[in-house]
Formats: C-alpha cells, sequence, structure tokens
C-alpha cells in the first residue's frame, strides 16, 4: 500500500502528525516565516533543544521533539536561498525532502508535514519548489514503507493550489 500524498491549507504548528518540518536556517536559532511561527508554538524549550546541535548545513535536516506542539517532533532543514537556479538550488531544495524523509524513517514516523521550503524568506520560485518537493517525495518514500502520510501543508490558497496541480500530475 503505497503512502498517502496531499496538500492541506493550515497552519504548520497545529497539525498533530509525527513530524512537522520547519524551514529553518544554518544556525537553527530560530528566525521568522515558518521557523518563527514553529518556535513561538513550540515555547523556549525548542530554541533550548537547537543550541547543542551546532547548526545545520543547507540540504540537510536535524530532529529535536516537538514541545509545546501537537507533533511529536520537529525535523530542522535548511533549504536554499534562490540565486536565480545556477548554484545548485534545485539539487539542495531535493535534499531538504530527502534528508527529512531519511530521519523520519530512521526514527520510525508514520506521518510527517512539510511547508513549501525555501519559497518565502529566501525566494524560491513557487512553481519550481512546488515541482521539486512533490517528485522528490513521490520518488523517495516507497524506499521507506513505514511512512504512511505525507502531507504538503500550504499557508495560502494559492499554494494549495499550486500543491494539488503538482499531485495530479503523476
Ligand atoms: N504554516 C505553514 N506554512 C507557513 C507558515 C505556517 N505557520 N508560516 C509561513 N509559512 C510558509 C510561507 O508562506 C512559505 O510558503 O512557509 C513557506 C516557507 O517560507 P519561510 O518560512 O520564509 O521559509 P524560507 O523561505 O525557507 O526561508 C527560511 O526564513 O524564517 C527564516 O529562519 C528562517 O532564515 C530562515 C528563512
Amino acid at each position: 500500500m503505497p503512502a498517502t500524498l496531499r496538500a492541506v491549507q493550515a497552519d504548520l504548528t497545529t497539525l498533530a502528525v509525527d513530524a512537522i518540518v520547519n524551514a529553518a536556517n544554518p544556525t537553527l536559532l530560530g528566525g521568522g516565516g515558518v521557523d518563527g511561527a514553529i518556535h513561538r508554538a513550540a515555547g523556549p524549550q525548542l530554541l533550548d533543544a537547537c543550541r547543542p546541535l551546532g547548526g545545520c548545513a543547507t540540504g540537510d535536516a536535524r530532529l529535536t521533539p516537538g514541545f509545546q506542539q501537537p507533533t511529536r517532533y520537529v525535523i530542522h532543514t535548511v533549504g536554499p536561498v534562490w540565486h536565480g537556479g545556477d548554484r545548485g538550488e534545485a539539487e539542495q531544495l531535493a535534499s531538504c525532502y530527502r534528508r527529512s524523509l531519511e530521519i523520519a524513517a530512521a526514527h520510525g514516523l508514520a506521518s510527517l508535514a512539510f511547508p513549501a521550503i525555501s519559497t518565502g524568506v529566501y525566494g524560491y520560485p513557487k512553481e519550481a519548489a512546488a515541482r521539486i518537493a512533490v517528485a522528490t517525495v513521490r520518488a523517495q518514500v516507497p524506499a521507506f514503507p513505514l511512512i504512511r502520510e505525507v502531507i504538503f501543508c500550504c499557508h495560502t490558497a494559492g499554494d494549495l493550489a499550486r500543491y494539488q496541480r503538482q499531485l495530479a500530475d503523476s
């Protein structure tokens, strides 16, 4: 039975899944956007858990508890800053999705929810990012049979429509 991939419009911090994925920065010490929302919702223990991790490279990911959120865990990943597309941004973005799935599988997690990584402050074109997100998850998730559900959590109706188009283009 293949995993379920679906798009929803919601605040990522409200989702009761095994892990939500944070679009973090290399310091892992918080920021704006979804990173700020997650730290606000999780409470100060999240920052205390992130500090000893020593940061995270672009394209990589780290796991912490979810603390005061419905999610059990947060997988912090660092997306590429968009510089026009000729600095390996597409591969770095795909790596964020792959590494997050690997970490979820390594911890036996069954459900995870992604934001649209890099498409806010980091300026990645939204359509291209959605295509990479769906294609990467679709390609990688069969290797992790314990993962039963992947949610693309969209913050706006426009993002939702974009992901629904990508999911329909199978
Ligand atoms: N729930 C779901 N999605 C959200 C939420 C939320 N509560 N808040 C923002 N988003 C969406 C944005 O609309 C965007 O589509 O998350 C996506 C990613 O945008 P950013 O949060 O700006 O992340 P990113 O573009 O990857 O930039 C990362 O921003 O917040 C800082 O510390 C972070 O430096 C890092 C940079």
